[in-house]
């Protein structure tokens, strides 16, 4: 099977946890994006979406679906969103597409997370992925020194990328993160970074994950 096939098996399995009559959040990337399409099938029986993206956003309501702006709502039965690693303890890196600020805010009126993605993004240890977090502009070179006096690794600016919140991201080369938690919370500390890719304090309360033997449900 693809990597296509696996995120397309993946996002069908991932319709079994839409709750009927409720809003859900919807997360970013090529893994959401089929699982978009696959709402779009059943859309008649939410009330509607929160996005975590612009580009969610537009995709959504290309489909029809509903698009909430999260300020008018106080309950979402579920988020479901991709992610670039995660650990057996369900411990995520995400923000390859740039997103995790809006994800992790959508994320933190869901009841449930849902996690989607092929086997290629299990991992033993976090880490081999670039981390990604998110920073003012005029903070990004303080908040790299920050980041290798505290954690070593290489943070890189992610060239010409501005996200949708008007900041820009650096990417962490070479970290090995055995404790996601304590890292994610340490990061989130230094003044300047606005979010980073770690979901750990809140990680997923359910990975699905594509297999070529089919989608593996793990809790
Ligand atoms: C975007 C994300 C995505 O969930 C992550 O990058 C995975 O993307 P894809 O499904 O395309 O592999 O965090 O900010």
């Amino acid at each position: 099977m693809t990597q296509d096939e696996l995120k397309l098996e993946v996002a069908k399995a991932a319709i079994e946890y839409v709750v009927p009559d409720t809003i859900i959040g919807v997360g970013t990337g090529s893994t959401a994006n089929f699982f978009i399409d696959e709402l779009a099938k059943i859309k008649g029986t939410i009330k509607g979406t929160v996005a975590s993206s612009e580009a969610t956003a537009e995709r959504l309501k290309g489909h029809g679906i509903p698009v909430f702006d999260l300020n008018s709502v106080d309950e979402m039965s579920v988020y479901i969103d991709g992610a670039d690693e995660a650990d057996p303890g369900l411990c995520l890196v995400k923000g390859g597409g740039g997103a995790l600020t809006r994800e992790k805010i959508v994320l933190a009126v869901a009841d449930k997370f849902v996690c989607i993605a092929d086997d290629s993004k299990k991992v033993d240890v976090l880490g081999k992925f670039p981390l990604p977090i998110e920073v003012i502009p005029m903070a990004r070179s303080y908040v790299a020194r920050e980041v290798v006096k505290r954690f070593g690794g290489e943070p890189v600016l992610r060239d010409g990328f501005t996200t949708d919140n008007g900041n820009v991201i650096l990417d962490v080369h070479g970290l090995e993160i055995v404790d996601p938690v304590s890292m994610e919370n340490e990061l989130n500390s230094i003044v300047g970074v606005v979010t980073n890719g770690l979901f750990a304090a809140r990680n997923a309360d359910v990975f699905l994950c594509g297999t070529k033997d089919g989608v593996e449900t793990i809790t």
